[in-house]
């Protein structure tokens, strides 16, 4: 009797199962929303999971238009849905301003109590430089809260979702949860790390040369892709650069899309060796350019650069050379969450070998540059045991006219990006 009941039992949860792979082929668009409990509403309310999906689609396509203007806060995005029509849209368009829930209640064109909110990250439960999201959903009467994911930041971790849960709004977490943890991946290194979020951009030949023997880099790669990489100026607070690519290729280290910011610069120099006349000392008080040096540095000359207006970080020293770790705290004490390394081979190398690099973003042009001296991406010792060598796993590949760019992540990385909380 006992035998067939588990013989049953057993039985159903396969059925279960099949029926649960075979919902996730029929609607992939649900992505990772749809989970066992999920499951069980599709049984009873299936077209409400695929309009979920389909509402956070929309709230992240929103969020995303606050790239490179809300850091260090996260990018949300906020749909407001009643009677099955979209009452309401917002999202959180720069630091200090209104959050994505409050830009949508104000746009709503309609009374909001009883209505359903999308929200790319749980509401924030805390005062900050905006009153409780949570509070001002209860108060205005939102009846069901639909979130992508939980919010790391230790002021709200989960409150939030409690506070709601308490005043009695229905609230689901984790819809199209991989998406909205990618979104902000930034926010989620940093409010937990403390210091920046570090994409190592490399431009380089078909042959793996980021410069001819004779130290040219410019350029590699063709006008789509450098537009591309104006594109992610914009979108990392800082950028990084060794001193040695100052003194080769002057660059200004701007970023040349209109109405985007310029990123704070950032030169890895232990002796300050940069010239007076560099390009990233001018123009110094739009957009101060930092010195990461060590105290080998003649302090006149630090002196006479902080007249100029740069500012100098005095790091620790790694084999006579500034510390990078050091660099890394100093830097996310500062508030700057993210940022571009843009080489050349010995910074990148260091910066690898000191374990501060998240991404890892390539672009690769059909150019054969030859030499054995000519400069790779990552210069330094390298790694003699090719089981020991970081295995990346490629996110993305995309090509800009004959270049292409590849975008990724450590494995572990990765993982975490896709984490469910
Ligand atoms: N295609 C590309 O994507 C690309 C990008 C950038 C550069 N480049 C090319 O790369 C070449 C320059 O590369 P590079 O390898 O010679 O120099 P680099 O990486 O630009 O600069 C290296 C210098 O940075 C200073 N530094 C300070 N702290 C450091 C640390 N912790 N680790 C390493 N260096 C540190 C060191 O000088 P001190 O000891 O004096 O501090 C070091 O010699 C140029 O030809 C440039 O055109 C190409």
């Amino acid at each position: 009797m006992f035998l067939t009941l588990v013989k049953s039992i057993g039985s159903e949860i396969v059925i279960f199962q099949s029926i649960f792979y075979f919902l996730r082929l029929l609607f992939p668009f649900a992505g990772e929303a749809l989970n066992l409990c999920d499951l069980l509403r599709f049984f009873l309310f299936g077209k409400e999971i695929k309009m979920d999906a389909l509402y956070m689609q929309r709230a992240l396509e929103l969020a995303q238009k606050g790239i490179g203007r809300v850091h260090p806060n996260p990018m949300v995005g906020a749909v407001l849905v009643k009677d099955h029509r979209i009452i309401g849209e917002g999202y959180h368009k720069k630091c200090g301003e209104a959050h994505a829930e409050v830009n949508a209640i104000a746009a709503a064109s309609e009374d909001v109590s009883g209505a359903t909110i999308y929200v790319t990250l749980e509401p924030c439960s805390h005062q900050g430089r905006t009153p409780p999201c949570a509070d001002l959903l209860i108060e205005k009467g939102i009846a069901r809260a639909v979130v992508g994911s939980l919010d790391p930041n230790p002021l709200v971790a989960g409150r939030g979702i409690r506070k709601m849960q308490d005043a009695g709004i229905n609230v689901s977490v984790g819809v199209l949860e991989p998406e909205c943890r990618k979104l902000n991946e930034v926010f989620f290194h940093y409010i937990t790390a403390k210091h920046p979020y570090v994409v190592m951009k490399t431009a380089m030949s078909l042959d793996g040369k980021i410069a001819t023997v004779s130290g040219q880099s410019q350029w590699i790669t063709g006008e789509a892709a450098r537009a591309d990489v104006q594109a992610l100026r914009a979108q990392y607070t800082a950028i990084m650069v060794g001193v040695e690519t100052i003194l080769c290729d002057d660059p200004r280290l701007t970023c040349r899309l209109e109405g985007s910011e310029n990123p704070i610069r950032i030169i890895a120099d232990s002796k300050l060796r940069i010239p007076l006349d560099a390009a990233v000392l001018q123009n110094q008080a739009d957009n101060p350019t930092y010195l990461a040096t060590t105290d080998q540095s003649p302090s006149e000359k630090r002196r006479v650069l902080e007249q100029l207006g740069a500012k100098v970080l005095i790091c620790r020293q790694r084999d006579g050379k500034v510390d990078l770790t050091d660099l890394m705290e100093q830097l996310g004490c500062a508030g700057i969450d993210s940022l571009l390394l843009e080489g050349g081979s010995t910074l990148n190398g260091a910066a690898l070998e000191q374990g501060i690099v998240q991404k890892v973003i390539a672009y690769i042009a059909p150019l054969l540059i030859g030499g054995a001296n000519a400069k790779t991406p990552i210069g330094g010792p390298g790694i003699s045991d090719l089981s020991k060598a970081p295995r990346l796993t490629i996110d993305r590949i995309e090509r800009y006219d004959e270049d292409i760019k590849i975008i990724a992540y450590w494995k572990e990385m990765m993982t975490d990006v896709y984490r469910h909380c």
